[in-house]
């Protein structure tokens, strides 16, 4: 039921993204106007916690001045510049050379975006080029893994293993290939272990590089833990069992940082966190707290050299947005990882983490909830009818709807992804907001178990 003009003019007008179109049009959309810290607050006045930090992105909370006053400043200055033919501004640049330092390559090179799909987009061009560029046309196949999210755009959307992101759009594209998810809790087969489950989806993954022709992959992208997907966090070795096959057949490791990027799993790059080796990294979200679109792909040296001198053949490296390194975004993002640096924010992370994993695994005691997972401040609850069994609500998505309800109403904001609920608040977080959230969360959860 629609209550006021704004929300009227909602359904009139605005096209939602990620929403069910036919059930907005009979709910009142959450309508926000404010935010301040962890908070933000609804047309109406009332309060909630942002427990999933907006999409999984504003690391620093809501009304930082400083970040206010750097856009204010830089349009002022110099609103709009492109880094097309050569020319540039010093904000990109000093952004790229921050970006190289906090990398884990020596020398290399940062291309700007402006989210999370279309850097991994440039991933996806950047790889066909590379390997066109080295004589090698016929390693033209990208794997990906079921459940991983890495955009919608055309080749992200590809790349992205989710079901209602294909379905009616002729995705994935023809040469997108999906290898297992590494949830022990969801895919492992009875009696099997920790290990022998990691060595299985190697194997699966080995045998299919193998049937699709050994010499045939250009990459494959993997988030260090999926997060749109679920928050499903991988086994401590599956990193380095899965790239020891990749390594096998020269298949490079696109490490998506865009959650996990910036202090979310406790480390700067979730690629510390799983012992990824990344080829190459795509980031965005956080790299300005949300603040302004932007994201980057950092490449080593060594994948931009051949890249260049192709280049020069062509007569030009013909890819790049009107808003690569808008001169705003780049100064919000450089006082973003200043910010980060002056709050000693991924410290902060640590330091925060244990209170924060104690409230997430005593809602796992729940009847309901069939797996309370996390690390750092990321977590999620695996809704299920029976915990014996891990059968699910039927029909699949409905309570996870029903409880992210109960919390909103409760004031806190959550991510219902099917029947996961999903909590990644903003890394400013302090331990006495955490204990707030979490009896917010407790307190829905109670009362979602008396309705059922
Ligand atoms: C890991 C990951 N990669 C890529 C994307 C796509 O980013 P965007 O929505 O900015 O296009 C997302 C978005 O949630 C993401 O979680």
């Amino acid at each position: 039921m629609k209550t006021d003009n704004l929300a009227i003019k909602d359904i009139e007008n605005l096209f939602h993204p990620a929403t069910n179109l036919v059930v907005h049009e009979d709910t009142d959309p959450l309508i926000l106007n404010k935010g301040e810290g962890i908070y933000v607050y609804d047309i109406h006045g009332n309060r909630y916690i942002e427990g999933l930090a907006g999409l999984w992105c504003n690391a620093l909370g809501f009304g930082n001045e400083s970040l206010v006053e750097t856009a204010a400043n830089q349009m002022q200055k110099f609103g709009y510049g492109s880094l097309f033919a050569s020319k540039s501004h010093e904000p990109a640049i000093m952004l790229s050379e921050k970006l190289i330092e906090m990398s884990p390559y020596q020398e290399g090179k940062v291309f700007f975006g402006n989210s999370g799909s279309d850097a991994n987009d440039t991933q996806y061009k950047l790889f066909t080029y590379l390997n066109n560029a080295l004589g090698k046309p016929k390693k033209k196949k990208f794997l990906a893994r079921k459940k991983g999210y890495h955009g919608i755009t055309v080749a992200s959307g590809s790349m992205t293993g989710i079901p209602a992101n294909h379905k009616l759009f002729d995705l994935p594209l023809p040469n997108f290939f999906h290898t297992d998810t590494p949830h022990f809790y969801r895919e492992q087969t009875s009696n099997e272990t920790e290990e022998g489950f990691v060595a299985r989806l190697a194997n699966n993954l080995e045998q299919l590089i193998i049937k699709e022709g050994s010499d045939s992959f250009m990459a494959m992208i993997a988030e260090p833990l999926i997060g749109a997907g679920g928050v499903l966090i991988p086994p401590k070795n599956y990193f380095p069992v899965i790239q020891s096959v990749l390594d096998k057949y020269d298949i490079p490791l696109i490490d998506d940082e865009v959650v996990c990027g910036f202090g979310r799993t406790g480390n700067c790059w979730g690629y510390e966190t799983f012992s990824m080796r990344p080829s190459s990294i795509t980031i965005a979200k956080a790299l300005s707290s949300g603040y302004i679109p932007i994201s980057a792909v950092i490449v080593p040296e060594e994948i931009f050299e051949p890249i260049k001198k192709a280049s020069n053949e062509v007569g030009v490296f013909g890819h790049g947005y009107t808003y690569s390194g808008h001169p705003v975004a780049c100064a919000v993002a450089l006082r973003t990882l200043e910010i980060y640096e002056e709050l000693n924010l991924f410290s902060h992370v640590v330091k925060i983490t244990p209170k924060f994993q104690e409230r997430v695994n005593k809602l796992g005691t729940f009847e309901f909830v069939g797996e309370a997972r996390g690390i750092g401040l990321i977590a999620a609850l695996e809704i299920v009818k029976n915990k014996d069994t891990k059968e699910n609500f039927d029909p699949y998505g409905k309570v996870g709807k029903q409880i992210a309800e109960i919390c909103q109403k409760n004031g806190l904001i959550v991510r219902a992804i099917g029947d996961v609920i999903a909590i990644c608040p903003p890394l400013i977080i302090t331990e006495e907001q955490v204990d707030e959230m979490f009896d917010i969360l407790e307190a829905s959860l109670t009362e979602f178990e008396k309705s059922v």
